[in-house]
C-alpha cells in the first residue's frame, strides 16, 4: 500500500516507437485502472539494452516514451513515470533475485527462445536474465498489480515464483503481485499474418500500426489487412485477421463482438476495414497532438522526470534496504 491506495507497477522498452498493441494491450489499460491504484510506471531502458542500441537514437526513443505515457492520458504530477536506469535499485535487487533464480526456469522462457532466434548474432546474458530484470523492477515498489499483454505472462509468473521462494527464506519481504491482463486487447496480432503478434521490429510496415501513424497511413494499412476469403464479420478462431479487426475495433469503441457482428451486418469486409482504421485514427488523434506539445515543452518533460526519478528512487530504497539485511549483507555507514 502507498499513500492508502494498492499499487500498480508496469513499463515498457524504450526501443523504437510504440505500435497500436502496445496500446491496447497495455497503456489503454494502465489510463483505465489509473484512478484506481497508486501508480509507477517505467521507461524501461535497461531491458532495451538486451538489443544493440544506436545511442543517440535510444536517448531520443526513451523521452519520446516518457512524453507518449503522459499523452495517453497518464498525469506525472500524480502518477510516478520515470527512468528505471535513473534508480539503480533495479540492477541491485537484479543481482540478489538472480541468485534466487534457477536456469532451468530461465531456460523455459518462450520470449527469450523467439528473441534469441531473431538475434542469433547477439544472443548475450542480458536476454537471458531479462525476466530476473523484470521482477527487481516489479519486487521493489511492491507492486499489488501489474497490467501488461498476454505475452508477458510467463515472465509474471516467473517474478512471483521468485517472491514466494525469497519469501519462504527471509519471511514477508515481497508483496506477491497479480497480473492483469484484459479480455480483449490482450494479443493484437499484425495485420499481414494475424497468427504473428503485432511488433515494432516487424520488416513489413503495414504489419504494424505505429502510434504515431498519421490517419491516411492508419486507413491504408487496415484496408491492406490480410483476411480471409469469407464475407461475413464475423469473430471466430478460423478467421484471424478479421477476429483481430473486431478485437481492435471493439478495443477502441466499446462496442462488444456481437453488436460489431450486428453492425457490420450485410456489409463487406472493405467497409469494416474502413470503419476500424477511422475509428482508430479517430482514437490516436488527441494523443498524438497532445505528443507533439509535450515534445516541445522540454523544461516541463526535464522538471517531471527529475522530480517523479527522485520518488522512485525513495520507494525503491525502502525494499532494497530491507532486502540486503535479510540476506546478511553488512550495513552501510554513509
Ligand atoms: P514491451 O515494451 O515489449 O511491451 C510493452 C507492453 O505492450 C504489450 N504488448 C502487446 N499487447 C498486446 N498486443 C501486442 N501485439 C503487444 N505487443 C506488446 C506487452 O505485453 C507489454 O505489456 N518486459 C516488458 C517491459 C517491462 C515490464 C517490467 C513490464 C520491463 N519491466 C515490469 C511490467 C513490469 C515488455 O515486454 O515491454
Amino acid at each position: 500500500m502507498l499513500n492508502g491506495k494498492k499499487i500498480l507497477y508496469s513499463g515498457m522498452q524504450a526501443t523504437g516507437t510504440l505500435t497500436l498493441g502496445n496500446y491496447l494491450g497495455a497503456l489503454k489499460n494502465w489510463v483505465n485502472l489509473n484512478e484506481e491504484y497508486e501508480c509507477i510506471y517505467g521507461v524501461m531502458d535497461l531491458h532495451s539494452l538486451t538489443v544493440r542500441q544506436v545511442p543517440a537514437d535510444f536517448r531520443k526513443n526513451a523521452r519520446a516514451l516518457y512524453a507518449l505515457y503522459v499523452a495517453a492520458g497518464l498525469d506525472p504530477e500524480k502518477n510516478c513515470i520515470y527512468y528505471q536506469s535513473h534508480v539503480s535499485g533495479h540492477a541491485e535487487l537484479g543481482w540478489i533475485l538472480g541468485c534466487f533464480t534457477y536456469m532451468g526456469e530461465l531456460n523455459r522462457m518462450t520470449q527469450f527462445k523467439d528473441k534469441a532466434l531473431r538475434h542469433e548474432d547477439n544472443i548475450n546474458a542480458g536476454l537471458y536474465t531479462y525476466p530476473v530484470l523484470m521482477a527487481a523492477d516489479i519486487l521493489l515498489y511492491q507492486a499489488d498489480v501489474v497490467p501488461v499483454g498476454q505475452d508477458q505472462k510467463q515472465h509474471l509468473e516467473i517474478t512471483r515464483d521468485i517472491a514466494k521462494r525469497f519469501n519462504a527464506i527471509y519471511g514477508d519481504v515481497f508483496t506477491i503481485p497479480e497480473g492483469y491482463i484484459s479480455q480483449s486487447g490482450a494479443k493484437i496480432m499484425s495485420l499481414q499474418d494475424p497468427v504473428k503478434k503485432m511488433s515494432k521490429s516487424d520488416e513489413n510496415v503495414n504489419a504494424t500500426i505505429l502510434l504515431l501513424d498519421g490517419r491516411d497511413s492508419i486507413i491504408r494499412k487496415f484496408k491492406r489487412a490480410v483476411t480471409d476469403s469469407d464475407t461475413v464479420v464475423r469473430y471466430a478462431e478460423e478467421k484471424p485477421g478479421i477476429s483481430n479487426l473486431m478485437d481492435i475495433y471493439s478495443c477502441v469503441t466499446g462496442k462488444d463482438y456481437a453488436a460489431i457482428e450486428k453492425e457490420f451486418d450485410q456489409k463487406g469486409y472493405g467497409e469494416f476495414k474502413m470503419a476500424v482504421g477511422e475509428a482508430v485514427a479517430d482514437e490516436l488523434e488527441p494523443l498524438q497532438k497532445r505528443y507533439q506539445s509535450l515534445m516541445d515543452d522540454k523544461a516541463y518533460i526535464d522538471s517531471m522526470i527529475k522530480k517523479n526519478d527522485e520518488k522512485a528512487a525513495y520507494y525503491a530504497s525502502k525494499t532494497l534496504r530491507k532486502v540486503q539485511k535479510k540476506v546478511g549483507l553488512t550495513e552501510r555507514m554513509f
